[in-house]
């Protein structure tokens, strides 16, 4: 079987992926920094489902991280048939409260990597001879602006648009796009976030957060299925679709009343 590279894949969505796509027997390349989870997850994988797993423990967020996992992808020759861009986090705050330099790293990772890994990959995917794929992992925060996480949110519109615009050009190849659109998921997003202070935002995830497997699970078939863009979650779709109809200030004074601070 070819290899799935999977940034992020130490924890919460990510991991659920790489372990959805081991149990199709994928092998599997896994990226973050954390190398503890990374070895015990290698471990658990090649135990349960007998595939290959290697990792590289790495900060993503630095200029050269991207360039570094293909260079080394490239001496270990693997045939690489799935990138997973999932590595990214969310900062919640006021915009001129929050540091700027945080802001600018949050930036970086969850678009500069993800196109740079994209563009690094896609050779690597062209030359596997069936079928290829890459999963970016946007949010339902790409469907409007929302402040408080107002750079967050512009990441992840940023993810959208252009996984969209990539599906089309990639038209014809054997490779296919598809954007995943989270809502909220039980994962260490919100505490790496700086939400979990607040009670309004706890009390939304208690009622409307869905498990990180569901939606790893989701976000496979749907890149399985070669589809452009999804969002896991019966709520979670009919948020995104009724914030089309409404008036951009309702959906945006809805969620300034979500994430403003207490
Ligand atoms: N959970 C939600 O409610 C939600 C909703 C919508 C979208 N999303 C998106 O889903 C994706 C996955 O997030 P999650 O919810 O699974 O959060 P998570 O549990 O915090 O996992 C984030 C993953 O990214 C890795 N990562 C973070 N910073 C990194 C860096 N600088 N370099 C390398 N790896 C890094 C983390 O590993 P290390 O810490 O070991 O580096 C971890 O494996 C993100 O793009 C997020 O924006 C999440």
């Amino acid at each position: 079987m070819p290899y799935a590279l999977i940034t992020g894949a130490s924890k919460g969505i990510g991991r659920e992926i790489a372990i959805s796509l081991a149990k199709r027997k994928y092998n599997l390349l896994l990226i973050a920094r954390t190398e503890k989870l990374l070895v015990d997850l290698a471990k658990e994988l090649q135990e349960k489902y007998k595939v290959e797993v290697f990792y590289n423990a790495i900060d993503l967020s630095s200029a050269d991280a991207a360039e570094d996992i293909i260079t080394w992808c490239n001496k270990g020759g693997y045939d690489i048939s799935v990138l997973i861009n999932n590595a990214g986090y969310g900062l919640n705050g006021a915009f001129e409260k929050l540091p700027l330099d945080e802001q600018l790293n949050m930036m970086w990772l969850n678009m500069s990597t993800l196109v740079q890994f994209t563009h690094l990959s896609l050779p690597l995917l062209k030359r596997h001879s069936g079928k290829s794929y890459i999963l970016n992992i946007a949010s339902t925060a790409a469907y409007q602006a929302v402040p408080y996480l107002a750079v967050y949110s512009a990441t992840k519109a940023f993810v959208l648009s252009f996984s969209r615009a990539l599906k089309l050009e990639m038209k014809g190849s054997n490779v296919s796009v598809t954007c995943l659109s989270p809502g909220g998921t039980d994962t260490h997003f919100m505490e790496r976030a700086g939400m979990e202070g607040s009670k309004k935002i706890m009390k939304q995830a208690k009622k409307f957060n869905m498990p990180a497997d569901e939606v790893a699970e989701f976000g496979v078939k749907a890149m399985l299925s070669r589809k452009s863009e999804v969002i896991p979650g019966f709520s979670n779709k009919i948020t995104a679709f009724s914030n089309r109809l409404l008036p951009k200030s309702v959906v945006e004074a809805v969620a300034k009343g979500i994430y403003s601070p207490e």
